[in-house]
């Protein structure tokens, strides 16, 4: 699922002409931040996981415009979560980023730095984390975070 405001369609149609089988690879335009549109999706599928990278991904842009960053990033997580929740389906990878640990003291960065964003890209992740993690301390939800790094 994918807004195409940054994704290419084309990149989708090269992977469905690799995988032609009906079904194999289904492509579905919307946005996560329409909730309605979220929750149909999850009505007309039947999901095993949900892998989460769909984002706006810039640090500098992030400064520049933060509400985007955080509704696209933190508010659409809660709407991915909910959906989840409502169709009772359990397992999540997220695409976090190495932005969530702002300018560390120490190098090299591990799982066990303290995690300090400085921009609002790294703050939105970073919020989004949280509310992943506290979801998780209370249901039966297998969570994955993934912080990228270039
Ligand atoms: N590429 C990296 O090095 C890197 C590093 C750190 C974190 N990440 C994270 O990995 C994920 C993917 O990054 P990428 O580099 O592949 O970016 P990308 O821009 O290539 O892919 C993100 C996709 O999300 C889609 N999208 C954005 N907002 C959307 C919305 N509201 N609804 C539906 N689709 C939406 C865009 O159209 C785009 O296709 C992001 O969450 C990003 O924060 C990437």
């Amino acid at each position: 699922m994918d807004n195409l405001s940054r994704g290419n369609i084309g990149a989708v149609k090269v992977l469905q002409d690799l995988f032609p089988e009906p079904g194999r690879l289904q492509f579905i335009y919307a946005d996560l931040g329409d909730p309605k549109a979220v929750n149909k999706i999850f009505s007309e599928n039947a999901f095993d996981a949900v892998m989460h990278f769909a984002a706006v991904a810039y640090v500098g842009e992030s400064t520049l415009d933060p509400l985007k960053y955080y509704h696209n990033i933190t508010s659409n997580t809660l709407v991915v979560l909910e959906a989840m929740a409502a169709h009772n389906v359990n397992t999540l990878i997220y695409s976090s980023t190495c932005a969530t640990y702002g300018e560390p003291d120490k190098m090299p960065i591990t799982e066990d730095t303290p995690q300090n964003p400085i921009n609002p890209y790294g703050k939105a992740k970073k919020m989004a984390e949280d509310i992943i993690l506290d979801f998780h301390k209370n249901s039966d939800m297998a969570v994955m975070i993934l912080r990228l790094f270039q």
